[in-house]
């Protein structure tokens, strides 16, 4: 069927096509927090970047069908170089992926001698081919506390970069990296949420400003929150609102509101059941990661998936 055809059809119609090609395809469904709820709803598995890179390495699957964005599913070929890895949206980047390049962290290196590389995997295959080591919002600290080196490129997302910053002894040199969603948060979201809400926690994710992190009760990665949204019956959420929905539909009987109604990732929002049906049926669009730069790439996950192991993994 063409895209146009399957946009045509009824959520109802689309999950149970969605679900037969899974079965005859063997294929796993990978999505991330911030997808919209009808492709959580259809997912195997939800997860934070962490997560999504660990159960890439776990699954038997012979097709992975990754919902986010395009690092996500470069991150799941890197991991699988006998699998075929689809996104149903090519368009999907992140424009914080984009705003790091190979030259640049090579210039940087240059610069810093010293310093080991530690890259978030929100970046392209490319950057981490050169980086050392891989690292997400739910392991940051540890993987710098784990190097061995004093001094850290922490590439591409600053404010992250930041947030590490204030949790380690080590030198951090920043990178001048944001998310658009993440940066928008700024004191005023908390103290209108927190006069909308009073006395219910605040947790934000590491991708906001310093300023918004100094005034939250936690900081946590999204399948961190999902943990605390498991232990608290309200809760103040800062970041995506994919998640909220997810913390929402998960937890009906709680309330979780959204720091920010405006907290939109657009690109994440780019996949729907339509493109995820016309993916499945046509097994598109492959990501496939030239095998140079895979090998290099895979190092620098593989040694933050070792860092990361006596890490509690998050529920999917
Ligand atoms: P998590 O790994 O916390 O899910 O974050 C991914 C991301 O893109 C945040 O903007
Ligand atoms: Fe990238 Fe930000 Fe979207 Fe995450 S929320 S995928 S960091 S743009």
């Amino acid at each position: 069927m063409r895209l146009d055809e399957y946009a045509s059809l009824s959520v109802e119609e689309l999950g149970s096509i969605v679900k037969g090609f899974k079965k005859s395809k063997n294929a796993v469904i990978l999505g991330h927090n911030y997808q919209v709820p009808e492709v959580q709803m259809l997912a195997d598995h939800l997860g934070d970047s962490l997560r999504l890179a660990q159960l890439a390495t776990e699954t038997d699957a012979e097709l992975i069908v990754l919902c986010g964005v395009r690092f996500m599913a470069e991150s799941a070929a890197i991991l699988n170089p006998g699998k075929k890895v689809i996104i149903p949206s090519l368009e999907a980047g992140c424009p914080m992926a984009d705003m790091a390049t190979p030259g640049q962290v090579e210039v940087e290196r240059r610069a810093h001698p010293d310093a080991v590389v530690v890259s978030y995997v929100n970046t392209s295959a490319e950057v981490k081919a050169v980086s050392d080591v891989c690292c997400t919002s739910a392991n940051a600290v540890q993987v710098v506390e784990a190097v061995d080196a004093d001094e850290i490129i922490f590439v591409p997302d600053r404010n992250l970069g930041a947030y590490v910053a204030s949790k380690t002894n080590k030198r951090i040199i920043l990178w001048e990296g944001h998310c658009y969603v993440h940066d928008m948060f700024g004191p005023e979201d908390i103290e209108l949420a927190r006069g909308e809400h009073p006395g219910v926690p605040i947790v934000v994710h590491p991708e906001c400003p310093p300023v918004v992190i100094a005034e939250a009760d936690f900081v946590a990665s999204t399948g961190g929150m999902m943990k605390l949204a498991a232990e608290h019956d309200e809760l103040i959420v800062g970041t995506e609102i994919g998640l909220v929905e997810r913390m929402n539909r998960e937890y009906p009987d709680r309330n979780f509101y959204p720091l920010s109604a405006f907290a939109v990732c657009r690109n994440m929002k780019m996949t729907d059941l339509p493109r995820l049906a016309f993916a499945l049926e046509h097994e598109q669009h492959v990501i496939e990661v030239p095998e140079e730069t895979r090998v290099c790439a895979e190092r620098a996950l593989v040694r933050m998936l070792e860092m990361s192991s006596g890490l509690e993994r998050p529920s999917s």
